[in-house]
Formats: C-alpha cells, structure tokens, sequence
C-alpha cells in the first residue's frame, strides 16, 4: 500500500475548504499536512478545521516545508502563477485551480518551470475526473453518439452586483464570467471536438470592466459547432447536451458537478444514467495527482499539458474578440 499524498494548501478559502472536505473521503490517498495563507494568520481558521498542524504565513513559507509532496493552489486567478511557481521552484508538485493562469502565455511559463524542475503540474479541471463525465466519453469513443455535430454547454450563477469587490468582478484578480465559469464549458467541448478552426465571441460587461456574460461559437471545418455559454448574471439551466448523427446526449441539472445524463438516438428510445456519487467530487482530481507521482509521470494522461494550452488559447481568442484584458506577469 502506497504512502497517501502529502499535500499543502495554498490559498484556504473556499473552495480549498471544499477540496479538503472532500479529500477526507479518500485517506489512503491523500492527507493534507500543511496549509499556506499569503497573510500571517490567514491560515488559522483552516488549520483548526482540518486539524493542519503546520500552518505558514506565506506560500513561499509553504514551499519550503519539507513535509509538503504537492501544493494546491486554490488562489484567485491572477495569483495562480506565482503560487505554482513558488512551489514549483521549491520541487512541489502542483495542482492549480482552474483557469490554470490568466493566458496561455502564464501557463506555458507554469508548465515549463515544472518540466526543467522535474515536478507534476495539472490544472484542477476537477469535472474532467467525475464518473459521469469519464463514461460519456466511453460512450461517444464506442461510437454510440455517430458523428458528434453539436455541443452546447452552459454555466450560469448569479453573483450578487451588489458586492463589487468579490474577486469575481475584480479584473486585477482575474474576475469574470469565461474564465471562471466558461473554462467549464469549453473545456468540454475541446474535450469533445478538439481545437476550433474559427471562434466567434459576444459578451456584455459589467460596471468594474469585466464580462458579465460571454457566448462563444467554436467552429470546425468538418461541420462541427460548440455553443459555449457562461454569465455570473443569472441563474441558467447549467445543462449540457452532446449531439451526434446518432444520438444524443442531455445531462442535467448540473453537468459540471457529479449529474445524471440521458442517452436519447434519433428513434427517441432513452436511457438513463443515474447518479450515484456520493460526496463533492472534488477528490477525484486528486486521485488522479496521487496516481500519476506514484507512476512518476510529470503529467497526466487525462489532463495533459497541451488539453490546458488549448483551453487557454481558445479563452485569449475569446477574449481578444469581446475585448477583455488582464495584467498578467509574461
Ligand atoms: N473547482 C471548483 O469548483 C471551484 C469553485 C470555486 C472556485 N474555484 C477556483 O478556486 C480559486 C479560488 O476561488 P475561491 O472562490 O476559493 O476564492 P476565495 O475564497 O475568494 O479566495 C481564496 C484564497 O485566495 C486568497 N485571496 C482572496 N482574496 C484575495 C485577494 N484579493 N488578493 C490575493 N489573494 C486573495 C485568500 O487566501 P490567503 O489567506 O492565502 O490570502 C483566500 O482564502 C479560483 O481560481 C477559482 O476559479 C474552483
């Protein structure tokens, strides 16, 4: 039986609360052993929590525990680079919340520094690892979907206007709806159908300069077209649908999160795929890091490097047609 994973936390808000909930579902996999905050103190709450008995004041602080095999990074994401590369530089192996950085160009600098320091690095595209999302994949390999014509996929929250400062409409943070929520939904479709060969974008703004809501239509010369959708100003449906020239596929209520899905061919003979994950989901992305350092692999097979260029290509695309920028470090 192999050692479970000692992770370190940098960045202990809320979806690193998440995360290490989830992670207490899988022991012999993972064990988080030290937590990071970028302000000394940052990390007590967490601490208590979790019962992390080694906190640190700062992520480089967090780096250089000796203790610490892989580093989360769960910041905001305009911090993303520097935490990983901190970690990286460190000899850590990293797991960066998604987007993996502001632009491809942040990204390939990630990436790189992983490689020449001989560590893992994966974007936490933590949908990618769920059970469903792994089984629709087999069925459209099988060729049960025919020829995949169509995806659209959609995910919509509302987050309240009223609170301008939340990190989600600060542009000097990364905010904004496509690469916070809509790395979601083309990540899917590149999953799908691959690198576009056009993309079309349209987004609405909001008062602090970041999109409200982007659409974008990824198109591809076979015949192929993606819908991608995301908005923090409304409540969508959040479903997604798969549609081939023999079947489709309609998962709802939340594709993004463990979901039921509904197979349905052109006869209209359905069958149903219930859900019976038990817990987040987030673990599983973890699951994946834990196998990969075991195999001594620098990437993941299921989540390689090049899938996380592709996707932040195809958002700088998107963003250079709605007109949204970032600061970024490259
Ligand atoms: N996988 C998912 O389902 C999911 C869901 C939500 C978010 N996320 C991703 O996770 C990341 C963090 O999101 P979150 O919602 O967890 O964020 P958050 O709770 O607002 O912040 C996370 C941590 O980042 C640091 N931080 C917060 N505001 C900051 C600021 N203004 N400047 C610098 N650092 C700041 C804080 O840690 P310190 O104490 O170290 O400063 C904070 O605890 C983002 O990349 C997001 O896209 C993923």
């Amino acid at each position: 039986m192999s050692e479970p994973i000692r992770w370190g936390i940098a960045g202990p808000g809320f979806i690193a609360t998440m995360f290490a909930r989830d992670l207490e579902n899988i022991p012999d996999d993972a064990a988080i052993v030290a937590v990071g905050s970028s302000r000394p103190g940052g990390a007590d709450e967490f601490a208590a929590e979790f019962g992390v008995a080694r906190v640190h004041g700062s992520y480089a602080a967090l780096a250089a525990d000796p203790e610490v095999e892989a580093v989360y990074v769960a910041t905001p994401h305009s911090g993303h680079l520097a935490a990983a590369l901190t970690a990286i530089e460190a000899g850590k192996h990293v797991l960066v919340e998604k987007p993996l950085t502001l632009d491809e160009r942040e990204a390939v600098r990630l990436f790189d520094a992983a490689r020449a320091n001989g560590v893992f690095a994966m974007e936490a595209m933590w949908t990618r690892f769920l059970p469903h999302i792994g089984r629709i994949h087999e069925l459209i390999d099988a060729g049960d979907l025919g020829e995949i014509v169509q995806v659209a996929a959609e995910q919509g929250i509302w987050f309240d206007p009223g609170h301008p400062e939340h990190r989600l409409y600060d542009r000097r943070l990364g905010g904004g709806a496509l690469l916070d929520l809509g790395v979601y939904p083309v990540s899917l479709a590149l999953s799908i159908l691959g690198a576009p060969d056009r993309i079309t974008a349209a987004a609405n703004f909001t008062k602090t300069g970041v999109d409200a809501q982007t659409t974008a239509i990824l198109e591809y010369d076979r015949g192929a077209q993606a819908i991608t959708t995301s908005t923090l100003s409304a409540w969508t449906r959040t479903g997604a649908v798969i549609a081939g020239t023999r079947a489709r596929i309609e998962i709802e209520p939340r594709w993004m999160m463990p979901s039921d899905f509904t197979l349905i061919t052109g006869d209209g003979a359905r069958t149903e795929f219930p859900n019976d994950y038990v817990g987040h989901g987030l673990r599983e992305e973890a699951v994946e890091v834990a196998r990969c350092i075991r195999a001594g692999l620098l990437e993941s097979p299921r989540m390689p490097h090049a899938f996380s260029l592709l996707t932040m290509r195809t958002m700088d695309a998107v963003r250079a047609q709605i007109g949204l920028e970032y600061e970024t470090t490259t």
